[in-house]
């Protein structure tokens, strides 16, 4: 157990929530942060950074979605005595190649990892929780997947073990330092294998359906999605579909000495809690 705070930002999102938790339940005090919570960082406003940063040992980054405020408030969390940077990127962020997807989680890497403090890179494959905490749910609801994703395997991963690993290098001076950790489930699965589990886990009719990324693009459009967020979204599926980021990896076995949780595990306990129920 250890006296130093952690600055936890993105803490209503799907990850700082779940590592907030594991920080306080292990007896860490947590600064949870974001612009709704009652500790308000906004990455649009430095303005209001260095308080925020005041008396901070360590922090979790979720990074902004665009490029460039991350390298300010790295100089920041150093003139604050900060001493530890564990950074949320994603899945082979380095070889993304000339993709316009990630520009956002390459500039947040390249300011950590410059920065003179001691830093740690997280890089998860696709979320399991995508598909009931976020973008996937809805039409999981309404009884069909459609993306542009087809016979290219996905190494989902569940984002509990994304929090217990955040949670250890949090947690562990010293021992992960300068060490990037490639984050991915036990094995990768299609959309139409992870939409089949779910349907028969949860006994609803959900079917899945292979669409271009043009009309991915113009299906979010039509819901409401600005042209340049859809766009975001849509490069990410042809970056999957090259395949460079398909492979499973031993990064949760390497930090937290076990097996990452299987999508069956997942899909139960979502399954048994209603959550796909229209
Ligand atoms: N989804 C995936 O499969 C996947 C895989 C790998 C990596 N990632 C990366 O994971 C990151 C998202 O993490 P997440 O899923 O934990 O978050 P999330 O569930 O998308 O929530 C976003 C969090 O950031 C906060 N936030 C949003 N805009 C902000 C702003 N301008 N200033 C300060 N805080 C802001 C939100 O809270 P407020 O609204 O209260 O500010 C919320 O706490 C992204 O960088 C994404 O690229 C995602």
């Amino acid at each position: 157990m250890s006296n130093d705070t952690v600055l936890v930002l993105g803490a209503t999102g799907k990850t700082g929530r779940r590592v907030a938790a594991r920080l306080r339940l292990h007896g860490t005090p947590v600064r949870a942060a974001s612009r709704s919570s009652e500790i308000r960082f906004d990455w649009a406003d430095p303005g209001g950074w260095d308080s925020t940063l005041d008396g901070i040992t360590a922090v979790y980054v979720v990074p902004p979605p665009v490029p460039g405020p991350v390298h300010e408030f790295v100089a920041r969390a150093e003139a604050a005595g900060v001493r530890r940077l564990v950074l949320l990127s994603g899945h082979g962020a380095d070889t993304w190649g000339d993709s316009a997807f990630g520009l956002d989680m390459r500039s947040a890497e390249e300011a950590v990892r410059g920065s003179a403090l001691e830093w740690t890179v997280l890089r998860p494959s696709n979320f399991d929780q995508n598909f009931d905490e976020d973008l996937f749910r809805a039409p999981l609801a309404a009884g069909e997947l459609a993306l542009p994703a087809g016979a290219v395997p996905e190494p989902f991963i569940d984002l509990e073990d994304v929090a217990d690993a955040a949670a250890a290098v949090l947690t562990e001076p010293g021992r992960h330092a300068g060490r990037i950790y490639e984050l991915t489930g036990p094995r990768a699965l299609t959309f139409a294998e992870a939409v089949e589990m779910i349907s028969r886990a949860s006994g609803l009719s959900i079917g899945y359906r292979q669409i271009s990324p043009a009309e991915y693009t113009a299906a979010l459009i039509e819901q409401g999605w600005s042209e340049d967020a859809a766009q975001h979204v849509a490069d990410m599926f042809v970056l999957m579909e090259r395949g460079v980021i398909a492979g499973t990896t031993d990064g949760i076995a390497t930090l937290l000495g076990r097996t990452p949780r299987t999508f069956e595990d997942y899909v139960v306990r979502v399954a048994a809690a209603g959550t796909w129920r229209r």
